[in-house]
């Protein structure tokens, strides 16, 4: 069985999935802090498999615990976290109490419980503001400008020092570039209950009425329109990575990094302009200064991955924007899903 922190939430929901169509067998542990059990339905009524689910903190040694005792645990998938950059600065305690203090607690649970394979939720965040583009597992981790990105650095960090001191460890760090887009059965996506403060949720709320415009945080970067470049990832293809990455873990010890993006970077207005034809629909905009931290260019090279995983991104941009908007209407049931 594989134990999935997090796994209700939106990439954890999709890896649970994955893992369950590939026969797998799946427990979640989540506090519920950003998602709720919805998410469990969701993914029965999609899977016809219901994941075993336990309510409760990866923060909580006696709740872990409890459960590598109680069940036949042989990986970790280790998903929960805090992620909204904006509120990791105002409280960056609650950041590194959950992003840093819950990873080593379960390390510690998983140690003594003598499960050593796990795969990492981390992020591209850690690079910082790397100059050399595309970003491969060579390039060294910068300076991540907020308490979020460092948490997920100190957390790698953590589990390089763990693997280090003692070889039983199998640890996948996977290096999330922009993870998008939704299941394509309209019924899983990512809900954010707060305002979003990434590009595509509220991209999403403006097409939908629920927002007057979207944002263009800078339009004097140095790039082919003067905004921002990201490497989009469809949440299903980041899904299939962890069941590959997991694979390769079980026969390969050490600590592995992987960047899990496509390779290829679009920027802000590319995004909306692929929306806008996918989905039928015109987005307002408003053209607004930088966004403080923001970086021009990010995107990945997941040739590491292709080679050692046999993994790749290959649902295109159009396919993220079409799925993410048929769960957007789902959601609202606003409109009719009239995307194809
Ligand atoms: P999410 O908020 O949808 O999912 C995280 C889940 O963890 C939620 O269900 C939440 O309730 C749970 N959780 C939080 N703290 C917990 C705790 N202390 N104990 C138990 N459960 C807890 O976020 P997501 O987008 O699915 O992100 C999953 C992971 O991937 C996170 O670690 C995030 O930092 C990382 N990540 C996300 C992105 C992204 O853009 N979505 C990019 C890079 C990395
Ligand atoms: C993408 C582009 C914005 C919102 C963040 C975290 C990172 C990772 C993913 C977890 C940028 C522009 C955005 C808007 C806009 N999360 N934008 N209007 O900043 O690459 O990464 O989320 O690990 O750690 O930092 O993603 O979606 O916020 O922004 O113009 O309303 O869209 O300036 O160029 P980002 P994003």
């Amino acid at each position: 069985m594989i134990l999935v922190t997090g796994g209700a939430g939106y990439i954890g929901a999709h890896v649970v999935l994955e893992l369950m169509s590939h026969g797998e067998d799946a427990l979640i542990l989540d506090n519920l802090c950003n998602s709720s059990r919805s998410s469990l339905e969701r993914m029965a009524s999609i899977s016809g498999r219901r994941p075993v689910f336990v309510q409760g903190d990866v923060r909580n040694r006696g709740v872990l615990d409890t459960l590598f005792h109680e069940y036949s645990i042989n990986a970790v998938i280790h998903c929960a976290g805090l992620k909204a950059v904006g509120e990791s600065v105002r409280e960056p305690l609650r950041y590194y109490d959950t992003n840093v203090g819950g990873s080593v607690t379960l390390c510690q649970a998983m140690k003594d419980a003598g499960v050593f394979t796990l795969v990492f939720s981390s992020s591209a965040t850690v690079y910082g503001d790397c100059a050399r583009m595309p970003i491969n597992e060579t390039c060294a981790t910068g300076n991540p400008s907020n308490p979020y990105g460092q948490s997920k650095l100190m957390a790698e960090n953590v589990m390089k020092s763990m693997v280090a001191s003692d070889p039983r460890w199998s640890v996948g760090l996977l290096r999330y570039f922009n993870p998008i887009g939704a299941h394509e059965s309209g019924k899983l996506g990512e809900a954010p209950t707060l305002t979003p403060n990434n590009l595509l949720p509220y991209l999403l709320q403006v097409a939908s009425g629920q927002r007057p415009a979207l944002h263009v945080f800078g339009t004097d970067y140095e790039t082919h329109d003067g905004t921002g470049i990201r490497d989009y990832v469809h949440v299903v293809d980041l899904a299939e990575g962890h069941l590959k990455a997991l694979q390769a873990l079980r026969a390969q010890r050490g600590v592995h990094i992987w960047n899990f993006g496509t390779g290829q970077g679009y920027s802000v207005i590319d995004v909306v302009k692929a929306f806008e034809r996918v989905c039928g629909i015109t987005v307002p905009l408003s053209y607004e200064p930088r966004r403080p931290g923001d970086i021009a260019r990010c995107w990945a090279d997941p040739g590491k991955a292709s080679l050692e995983l046999g993994w790749c991104a290959h649902r295109s941009l159009e396919r993220m924007l079409a799925d993410a908007w048929r769960w957007q209407c789902s959601q609202t049931h606003a409109f009719d899903t009239q995307v194809g």
